[in-house]
């Protein structure tokens, strides 16, 4: 299992879609599939059930996808690595990448999201900082492999994300990858 960690906004589900795509493997986005179970947006389930019953969902959905010892590509939400069993079932059963953003990056993407409970706050620049200073400790933590995405496009970042599962030996290479051109040549 090839695991995406990382701050909101951080590219987790667009990128991890692609690169499961570029590897012929089964993608599981933590967010969506906890969506399709309850029936309702995230969003709405915090504003009625609270946070913690969330959290509760996610544990249980990440515990059954990692048992399942399926080669896929899971994209987790922004607050997934909070608790530590979630932490210790993630880094046990898969391959744990960090895609690294800093949260004015962060801030720059998702100045304008609506979906986001926890940026639905009168100063999401600072609630972002916030999060990045609790949470990029733990995100560290707990991945095996950090890619900085930088101002990188979803494309630049797929690549990087491929480049470093094959050089660890986790995927064969890509063929769709376009061969690099020498200079000179
Ligand atoms: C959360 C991030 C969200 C989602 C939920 C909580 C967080 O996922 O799981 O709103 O605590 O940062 P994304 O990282 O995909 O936004």
């Amino acid at each position: 299992m090839i695991v995406l960690v990382g701050m909101p906004g951080s590219g987790k589900s667009s990128a991890g879609r692609q690169v499961a795509r570029r590897f012929g493997l089964p993608f599981v986005d933590s967010d969506h599939e906890i969506e399709q179970q309850i029936g309702m947006s995230i969003r709405e389930y915090f504003e009625t059930q609270g946070e913690q019953a969330f959290r509760d969902l996610e544990t249980a959905l990440l515990r059954r996808v990692a048992e399942s010892g399926e080669q896929i590509v899971l994209s987790t939400g922004g607050g997934a690595l909070l608790r530590e069993e979630n932490r210790e079932i993630l880094r046990q059963h898969g391959t744990v990448l960090y895609l690294r953003a800093s949260p004015e990056e962060i801030y720059r993407r998702l100045r304008h999201d609506t979906k986001r409970p926890l940026l639905q706050v009168a100063d999401p620049r600072q609630k972002l900082q916030e999060l990045f200073q609790t949470r990029d400790p733990l995100y560290l933590k707990a991945a095996h492999y950090v890619i900085d995405t930088g101002r990188s496009s979803i494309q630049v970042l797929v690549s990087h994300i491929a480049m470093q599962l094959e050089m660890a030996g986790l995927v064969q290479p890509s063929p769709q990858r376009p061969a690099r051109k020498h200079p000179g040549s």
